[in-house]
């Protein structure tokens, strides 16, 4: 069922910097995509409609988010193939459904705005859910083993690695005092208390962002999925990724910057637009960089 924000309208996730993505993926027809992170299947929906003849195969971690990609996805039939995996496994999946080597490969790393409204999933301060933030059923840590179990200086060093949190210390200390915490109602009541409310950014923002990049291994992850792309990839073939924090930007600058078989094509970060930010505010904090796989290897 597609989520309801608290005014009972229908969320649906805008894709980000999409004119962009599809320059940099230079589509040509007969080529193999692979989008890692499908979501709702926006890029991928763009994509397959940009150059006929083309094939995307699409992954997500989050089947909630596939079984949505699916539905919307279906008019393009054969031409687009889902699958609930982890990009991290990105070079297995496209030998099984030959996209191996691939034409392209596009990250739109983080969280959709569909993810964010789902009832139950526990990733936005503006709802009373548990304590999950999982992208998927299958990770082993849950919010609430973060928030309850972590050591107070484990605690900090999430929030200060992960959020770029300035007041990790405070906030950590209050959590700890307060635990157990519940929900996301209650933590987000906590860092509040704690920090007090200025601005328009709530203060339990980086705290949110931190622990779900913990619960689900992001930077990990990431590691390992750009490492994976580079593998797939055919010679000529595009990189592109689009991040929204600056730990997410830098991982992927120096991975495309430091491998022998990439040649960067943007040298510095392509922003979304005024324009794209006024329809879309999510999108501000994007970063797309794009590189071109070398010859040699394959
Ligand atoms: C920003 S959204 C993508 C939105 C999508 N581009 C669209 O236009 O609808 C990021 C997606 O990445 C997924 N994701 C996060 N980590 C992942 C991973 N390791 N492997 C595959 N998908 C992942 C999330 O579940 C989420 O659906």
């Amino acid at each position: 069922m597609t989520p309801h924000n608290a005014e009972q309208q229908p969320v649906h996730h805008t894709p980000v910097l999409l004119a962009e993505v599809l320059d940099a993926l230079e589509i040509v027809s007969a080529g193999a995509y692979i989008d890692c992170t499908v979501g709702e299947g926006g890029h991928t929906e763009a994509i397959l409609g940009a150059v006929p003849g083309c094939r995307v195969l699409g992954l997500d971690r989050d089947p909630s988010a596939l079984a949505t990609a699916r539905i919307r996805l279906a008019p393009f039939g054969d031409s687009v193939r889902l699958a609930n995996v982890s990009y991290a496994l990105m070079v297995e999946e496209a030998k099984v459904h030959r996209f191996y080597p691939a034409d392209g490969v596009l990250m739109d790393l983080g969280i959709s705005s569909l993810q964010l409204a789902e009832k139950g999933r526990g990733f936005s301060f503006q709802r009373d859910d548990p304590l999950d933030m999982r992208f998927g059923p299958e990770g082993e840590t849950l919010a609430e083993d973060v928030v309850n179990h972590y050591s107070e200086r484990a605690l900090i060093r999430v929030l200060q690695e992960y959020g770029e949190e300035p007041r990790a210390r405070r906030i950590s200390n209050a959590i700890v005092r307060k635990r157990p915490l519940r929900s996301t109602g209650e933590l987000a009541k906590v860092i509040e208390e704690a920090l007090g409310r200025r601005g328009r950014i709530h203060p339990a923002t980086r705290t949110f962002q931190a622990i779900r990049i913990e619960v689900n291994q992001e930077m990990r992850t990431l590691e390992t999925g750009l490492a994976a792309a580079i593998e797939v990839l055919k010679p000529g073939g595009k990189l592109v990724v689009i991040s929204y924090h600056s730990l997410e930007d830098r991982e992927v600058k120096v991975t495309m910057r430091d491998s022998p078989v990439l040649r960067v094509i943007t040298k510095k970060p392509i922003p979304t637009s005024q324009e794209e930010v006024r329809v879309n505010p999510r999108s501000r904090s994007a970063r797309m960089r794009v590189s071109e796989r070398l010859d040699g290897g394959l």
